[in-house]
């Protein structure tokens, strides 16, 4: 929970709105929040998306987990008062890039459910997608592309997300799509074809 110690601020509102941004874009603002295990395919999934939304003529951007902890919060470890606070700043910029009539898509571990619910409740309804890419543990550990789970195992990595740390499944996600069965193309399908079925894009 952050404190708050901003004091006499007012909320200006945009001069140009959502909608004004949508009409120009020719489709929606929203965000697609993908959340999975390390390994699990949220960066290559939404890279993947991100590719052909391009095609498309879409505006979109990916916030990526490792990119940003680069940067904006790089202050941030792994304990779940960091992750909380990690997803919260996400949350807020990813609802800001939504406004901005962006389909901005997040890639980030998100592994407590409860974060992932305050991420959502800034936008609303329909404009927050939750893509859980499902994998098992043992596929994530056999994938392994950074050896973070072979580091893990040996003790090298506290608090890792799944082997000594926990991962909140999502109950009640928009999509989910099983990493461990489908590829890269028929993921990418199920995602754009849920986006033209809720009418967020329209090609
Ligand atoms: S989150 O839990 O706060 O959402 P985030 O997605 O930003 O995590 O970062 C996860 C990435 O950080 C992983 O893909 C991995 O590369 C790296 N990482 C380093 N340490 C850990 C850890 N203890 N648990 C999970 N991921 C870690």
């Amino acid at each position: 929970m952050v404190g708050v110690k901003s004091t006499n601020i007012k909320w200006h509102e945009s001069t140009v709105s959502k909608e004004d941004r949508e009409v120009m874009f020719k489709h929606k603002g929203v965000v697609i929040w993908y959340t999975g295990l390390s390994a699990s395919g949220k960066s290559t999934l939404a890279n993947a998306v991100e590719s052909s939304l391009h095609k498309m003529g879409c505006h979109s951007y990916v916030l990526d987990g490792d990119n940003v902890r680069h940067g904006l919060n790089k202050d941030l470890g792994f304990s779940p008062e960091d992750r909380e606070e990690n997803i919260r700043r996400i949350g807020e910029v990813a609802y800001l890039f939504a406004q901005a009539g962006i389909i901005v898509m997040t890639a980030f571990i998100s592994p407590y459910r409860s974060d992932r619910d305050s991420a959502r409740k800034l936008n609303k309804e329909g404009e927050f997608l939750e893509v859980y890419t499902r994998c098992s543990i043992e596929e994530c550990e056999h994938r392994d592309p950074k050896e973070l789970y072979k580091k893990a195992r040996a003790g090298e990595i506290p608090e890792f997300t799944g082997i000594s740390a926990p991962y909140e499944e999502p109950t009640n996600p928009e999509i989910i799509v099983d990493t461990d069965k489908l590829s890269i193309e028929e993921s990418v399908d199920q995602i754009i074809s849920y986006l033209r079925e809720k009418g967020i894009v329209n090609c």
